[in-house]
């Protein structure tokens, strides 16, 4: 099996302490730290914006894997670029633009993400493939940590595994969304590339972390 990054979303961390979270899970193990910013009118929840996000960036040197469930995106991205984001996803439905959209994230010296919803077609993302450093695919619906994984969302991964194969090119294949030591080898299996997991990775508090992640990770179940 190949070798997959772990990006815990800070979502199901603690945020009175998110500084201290952030170090934990870079100590435990974590690749990329996954940050889901929600405006409450793209999803039905609200988090945190580039203000919080610039706060925490001294606290690791880990990739910061921004997930935008926010619309519209085009007005942020210079602050989320400021901030200190690394990667930033968006989705597709968020604007009507979304080739200029990927290209300025590119402009702003950011890797550029597209997350496709669970009804979203793995079709969506083919003209933009050449454009796009990340492919995420939601196994929830956006919006909330701890849902139950949607199991369908896999054969999107083989068909993503297939599209990103042909390009010849390293595009990271993301899946977020009730991800847990059970199902992450099928999500494997199926060709991601990096794991996102929030209620998996922040269960049982810091001294549980670096286990957790290391549940998530393939040579446990090789
Ligand atoms: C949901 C978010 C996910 C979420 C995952 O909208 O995009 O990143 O935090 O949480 P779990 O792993 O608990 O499903
Ligand atoms: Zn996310």
């Amino acid at each position: 099996m190949r070798n997959v990054l772990i990006s815990p979303s800070i979502l199901s961390a603690d945020f009175a302490r998110l500084g201290d979270e952030i170090r934990a899970i870079d100590q435990a193990g974590a690749d990329m730290i996954h940050i889901d910013v929600m405006d409450g009118h793209f999803v039905p929840n609200l988090t945190f914006g580039p203000p919080i996000i610039e706060k925490l960036r001294p606290h690791t040197k880990k990739p910061f894997d921004v997930h935008l469930m926010i619309a519209p995106v085009d007005p942020f991205i210079h602050a989320f670029a400021q901030a200190g984001a690394n990667i930033l996803t968006v989705h597709p439905e968020a604007g009507p633009h979304l080739h200029r959209t990927l290209q300025a994230i590119r402009s702003a010296g950011m890797t550029p993400g597209v997350a496709l919803n669970p009804a979203t077609p793995a079709s969506v993302i083919e003209p933009v493939l050449d454009d796009i450093g990340l492919v995420l695919v939601m196994s929830v619906n956006p919006g909330f940590g701890g849902q139950a994984f949607i199991e369908s969302q896999l054969r999107k991964v083989e068909q993503l595994r297939r599209m990103i194969d042909q390009t010849g090119r390293d595009i990271i294949l993301e899946i977020d969304g009730g991800l847990n030591a059970e199902n992450s080898p099928r999500a494997i299996a199926a060709g991601v590339t990096a794991i996102v997991a929030g209620s998996a990775v922040f269960k049982g508090g810091p001294t549980a972390y670096a286990d957790n992640i290391r549940a998530l990770r393939p040579s446990v179940h090789a």
